[in-house]
C-alpha cells in the first residue's frame, strides 16, 4: 500500500485555555506541529502530508513549520470531522494519491514509530480493514449522576481507549466522511464512521506515551519530562 497522512490541526484548543494555540505551542523548544511532522517524516521520507489548519492560523503555521515539497496545507472546518474531510479531499485530489491514509491528531506529538509500524503492518496484511491503536483501560470505571453520586460500576472487559494514527483505505474513509458530513451525528474519531457502516476495524497496541495534549497541564508535564530526557 502507499500511504498519505492527514493531520487535523484546526481546533481552537478550548480546554487548554484561550490563546494556548496547541499546535503552535513549543514543548522543550520545538512546536507541537513540527514534532508531528518530524515523527512522520523520519518514518516515511516522501509520503504526502496534509496539515489541516484554522484560517486564523495561516501566519503561525508558516512561521512554525519546516516545509518540504510533500507537505501541503489546507483550511479546516468547524469540527474535527469537517477538518478531516478537507484533508482527505485534498489528499485524494493529488496527482498520485495514495491507497491508504493515516489520520493523526496534531495534538499527539509523541506517537512512537513502533505504533506507526504496528498500524502499517495491519494495512499490509488486511488492506480493507481499518486500524486504530488503543490501550486497554486499567482503572475501575464509575458512572455518576448529576449530584456526583455513583450509579454503577461499568465492567471494563473489552474496553479500550482509542488513539491515533487511525488508518483506512483512502477512498472508503473519504466516502464515509462525505456521508457523515450530511448527518447530525457527532463523531469523535474516524474509526466510528467505519463502524457505523458495518466495516471492520482492528485494534493494535497503542502506547501510553501517545497522549493527546488536551489541557494546559499536559503541555507543562510534557515539557518537563522532555527536558529531563534532553529531547
Ligand atoms: N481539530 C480540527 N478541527 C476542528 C477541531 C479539532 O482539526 N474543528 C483537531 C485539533 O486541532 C486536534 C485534533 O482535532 O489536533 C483533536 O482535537 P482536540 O484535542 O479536541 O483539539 P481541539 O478541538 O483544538 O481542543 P478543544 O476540544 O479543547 O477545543
Ligand atoms: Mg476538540
Amino acid at each position: 500500500p502507499s500511504i498519505g497522512v492527514v493531520i487535523p490541526a484546526a481546533g481552537r484548543g478550548t480546554r487548554a485555555g484561550a490563546g494556548c494555540q496547541k499546535a503552535y505551542r513549543r514543548i522543550a523548544g520545538n512546536t507541537v506541529i513540527n514534532r508531528v511532522l518530524k515523527l512522520f517524516r523520519s518514518w516515511k521520507t516522501d509520503c504526502p502530508i496534509i496539515v489541516v489548519h484554522h484560517p486564523d492560523d495561516t501566519a503561525l503555521l508558516d512561521a512554525s513549520v519546516d516545509r518540504d515539497a510533500n507537505i501541503y496545507t489546507t483550511i479546516g472546518g468547524d469540527d474535527r470531522p469537517a477538518s478531516v474531510l478537507q484533508g482527505l479531499r485534498f489528499l485524494a485530489s493529488l496527482d498520485q494519491s495514495p491507497s491508504h491514509v493515516f489520520i493523526h491528531d496534531a495534538a499527539r506529538p509523541f506517537a512512537p514509530h513502533q505504533v506507526l509500524n504496528r498500524v502499517y503492518e495491519c494495512i499490509v496484511k488486511e488492506p480493507t480493514v481499518g486500524v486504530i491503536p488503543a490501550i486497554t483501560v486499567s482503572d475501575t470505571l464509575k458512572k455518576t449522576d448529576s449530584n456526583g453520586l455513583i450509579t454503577a460500576t461499568v465492567p471494563r472487559d473489552g474496553l479500550s481507549r482509542a488513539q491515533t494514527p487511525q488508518a483506512f483505505e483512502l477512498q472508503i474513509i473519504l466516502d464515509a466522511h462525505e456521508r457523515a458530513a450530511l448527518s447530525s451525528t457527532e463523531y469523535t474519531d474516524d474509526a466510528s464512521l467505519f463502524e457505523e457502516l458495518g466495516l471492520p476495524v482492528r485494534i493494535v497496541a497503542g502506547d501510553a506515551q501517545n497522549i493527546k495534549l488536551t489541557y494546559l497541564e499536559d503541555f507543562e508535564e510534557a515539557d518537563r519530562s522532555l527536558r529531563l530526557r534532553n529531547n
